[in-house]
């Protein structure tokens, strides 16, 4: 354990995300029980009754909510429109429970890097179900390499869909120029610092790189952007977007601060009571492991975490199959 602690940060998180995409390990990792109290932390479930429970919480605590219904990367068209029935029976579900409709999702779920035109239809069909239910549907942002097509393909749909949004990430070094246009169109901007392990060539490397560009991004989003989310659980960041606010008058209705389920629930509690606007991103889904994987990169102490709990659960397995076995005479953990 001491050994994994001094591992340095980056390279544990870069492991991490590497595994991410091992679509091997995700389908090992999603069969084996003793990963899912860890899961559960971050993924609201595996069904949309689950989903719709946890926000159930979340509406008693005055939080909102924007569901992603767990998948990225299909590898065919049948995979993206069936990911696409899972969005539109959520956001009739959401209606249905007279639950506010807004929903994340992944344009590689939708079949992009597959079939450009069955994933302009998928997401088409999505908006359409959103708009007609008055919901909001927010376009994730996935590494570099899907940026110009998914703002490409988000400048087409919102001519008929303005109810809709994009991601900017502030890790990669063309987002200042990308919230520039973004802001000249009058677009909705989540904001958030950037999951995916991407070059040095495209992206900031360090920390406090990373964290200047956003502060810097965040800053002229709360000034000149449309309703912009700030979407991050670091405290000087939301602070300096608090100082912010207050120095030019911008109302709790003029923007809103976005957190991960799962993530800094004090925090997420704390802003509320103090009378701004939180959304949660709420995932819910099977295919949750590149997902989860991220979670574990953002931050290595879950690494320890989530190791304490499949070492503990193995520790109990072993002793009930030593109890089993005393018992019955059978070998202690044979089955
Ligand atoms: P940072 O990683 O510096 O963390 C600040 C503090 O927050 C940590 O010290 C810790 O206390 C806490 N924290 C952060 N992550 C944690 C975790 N996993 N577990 C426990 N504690 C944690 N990315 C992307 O590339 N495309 C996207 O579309 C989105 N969408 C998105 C929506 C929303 C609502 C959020 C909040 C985030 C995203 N992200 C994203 C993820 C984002 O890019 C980033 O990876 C995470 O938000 C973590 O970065 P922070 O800004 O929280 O800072």
């Amino acid at each position: 354990m001491n050994g994994l602690a001094e591992v340095p940060e980056r390279a544990l998180r870069g492991l991490l995300l590497s595994l991410s995409r091992r679509r091997t390990i995700g389908r090992l990792a999603t069969h084996l029980p003793i990963t899912r109290p860890m899961v559960a932390r971050f993924v609201a479930g595996e069904e949309l009754p689950e989903a719709l429970a946890a926000i159930e919480v979340l509406r008693t605590r005055g939080l909102r909510w924007t569901v992603d219904v767990l998948g990225e990367a299909v590898t065919s068209v049948e995979l993206a429109t069936a990911a696409a029935d899972r969005y539109v029976a959520t956001i009739a579900a959401l209606a249905e429970h007279g639950l506010e409709v807004n929903v994340s999702l992944k344009l590689s779920q939708m079949g992009l890097l597959v079939d450009r035109a069955a994933c302009r239809a998928n997401v088409e069909r999505i908006l359409a179900a959103a708009a007609a239910r008055s919901g909001f549907v927010r376009i994730d942002m996935e590494d570099h390499t899907m940026v110009e097509a998914t703002l490409a393909l988000w400048r087409e749909l919102r001519v008929a869909y303005p109810e809709s949004g994009v991601v900017i990430q502030a890790a990669l070094r063309r987002s200042a120029a990308d919230v520039e246009s973004l802001i000249a169109e009058g677009a909705r901007v989540r904001l958030c610092k950037g999951a995916y392990k991407e070059p040095p060539a495209v992206a900031f490397v360090t920390k406090a790189e990373v964290d200047r560009s956003f502060a810097a991004l965040m800053e002229r989003l709360l000034l000149a952007g449309r309703y912009p989310a700030i979407a991050t659980h670091d405290l000087r960041l939301i602070r300096r977007a608090i100082v912010i606010a207050r120095e030019h008058g911008i109302g709790p209705e003029r923007f809103e601060f976005q957190m991960l389920y799962g993530v800094r629930r004090d925090l997420q509690e704390r802003l509320v009571r103090e009378g701004w606007r939180v959304r949660v991103y709420v995932p819910y889904g099977r295919e949750w492991y590149p997902y989860f994987m991220r979670r574990l990169a953002e931050r290595p102490a879950n690494v320890l975490f989530l190791l304490r709990s499949v070492l503990g659960e193995l520790g109990a397995g072993l002793q009930a199959g030593r109890r089993r076995g005393a018992g019955s005479g059978s070998v202690p953990g044979g089955e």
